[in-house]
């Protein structure tokens, strides 16, 4: 049976939902390759589990960053790894619907069509990040109605003002839940004299990390190893301590949002001031995050149900405007035609 899909190719997770079957796959954006015969050993949840323990022999990587592919290559493999598995399930897969973050240049949104359109898709249509988290929130983005949404990943946040099935202002910007996990291993070799891995510093914060006090109060045992000694070696980490690395990357997502909240036109501010923000993305789970973005913009925030999925539902829900506008080509129209 023809089922047509979307895809949400993120910097830390790629997502893909089929009509009628809903979300299938939802795996990290990891791909693990030998080097020396360019066999693919392993993509997703499996390849992820081998980032920072592969042999010389083996790389195993994640081919975006920011938000946009960085190996062209291994994106490819990796979808057509993962969409292979789709078509023995049994789906046809003649069209398509996939995300881009906001101010991406054209060659890179072409590099996301020809990724996709390479694993056998017919047609790749694009939506912008924001609009497609604002569906998967559940908003009506038909409507003449400002909607206030930050979608905040690993690679990428990015905060537009959706009207009339478009993005009236936004701003997107390349710090995001991946950046919190560098400052984290950057503040532990500082605090601690203790190197450790990118896996288990985010897993660091997940567990224990807030960016307000007292808006969690946990620890999390961080293994590593000492630099003095040379040896493996742990600490707990608290909640409070998560903080200071937390917040740079923190206050840079609540300057964003305030650019663009100043340079939303007015009517469209008075939308928003009553029925205040939506948080979407992985990071909007951070304890304390909604607080800060609510104390310095004076307005309501609400982190949407299943933040991280969102975009992909907001995609899938979004596969209806391809038959929608082949027939009316006059109506509201969040997705491009691509190819
Ligand atoms: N419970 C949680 N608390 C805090 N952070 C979390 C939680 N769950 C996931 N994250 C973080 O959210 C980020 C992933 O979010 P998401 O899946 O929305 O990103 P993405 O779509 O892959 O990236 P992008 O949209 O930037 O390309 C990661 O940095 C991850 O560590
Ligand atoms: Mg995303």
């Amino acid at each position: 049976m023809r089922s047509d899909i979307a895809i949400d190719l993120g910097t830390s997770r790629i997502r893909i939902f089929a009509q009628n079957k809903g979300l299938i796959i939802d795996e990290p954006s990891v791909i693990t390759v030998d080097l020396e015969t360019d066999a693919i050993i392993a993509v997703g949840q499996q390849a992820y589990e081998m980032v920072g323990k592969t042999s010389d022999r083996l790389l195993a990587a994640f081919p975006l960053s920011g938000g946009v592919i960085t190996d062209f290559g291994l994106v490819e493999a990796m979808i057509s790894t993962m969409l292979r598995n789709v078509v023995s399930s049994g789906i046809g897969m003649p069209r398509a619907v996939a995300c881009v973050p906001g101010e991406i240049t054209e060659v890179e949104k072409r590099a996301v069509v020809n990724a996709i359109s390479s694993s056998g898709i017919r047609k790749v249509c694009l939506i912008e990040e924001p609009v497609a988290a604002a569906i998967g929130a559940g908003v009506d983005i038909e409507n003449a109605h400002g909607t206030f949404v930050a979608d905040l990943g690993a690679g990428t946040c990015d905060m537009a003002v959706i009207t009339l099935g478009g993005v009236a202002v936004s701003r997107s910007i390349k710090l995001a839940g991946n950046n919190m996990d560098e400052n984290i291993m950057k503040y532990i070799k500082k605090e601690y004299n203790m190197l450790v891995g990118k896996n288990t510093a985010e897993k660091a914060k997940i567990n224990t990390g807030c960016v307000i006090k007292g808006s969690r109060n946990s620890t999390y045992r961080v293994k590593g190893r000492n630099l003095v000694t040379g040896l493996p070696s742990w600490v707990d980490l608290h909640s409070e301590e998560t903080i200071e690395p937390l917040l740079e990357i923190a206050e840079a997502i609540v300057h964003a949002i305030q650019d663009v909240l100043e340079e939303t036109p007015p009517e469209l501010t008075g939308d928003i001031y009553s029925d205040g923000m939506i948080l979407t993305g992985g990071t909007a789970q951070i304890p304390g995050l909604a607080q800060l973005i609510s104390n310095a913009t004076k307005l309501k925030v609400r982190v949407a149900e299943d933040p991280a999925g969102c975009v992909v539902r907001g995609c899938g829900a979004a596969l209806k405007y391809i038959d929608i506008n082949s027939k009316n080509p006059n109506t509201v129209n969040p997705i491009t035609d691509r190819y």
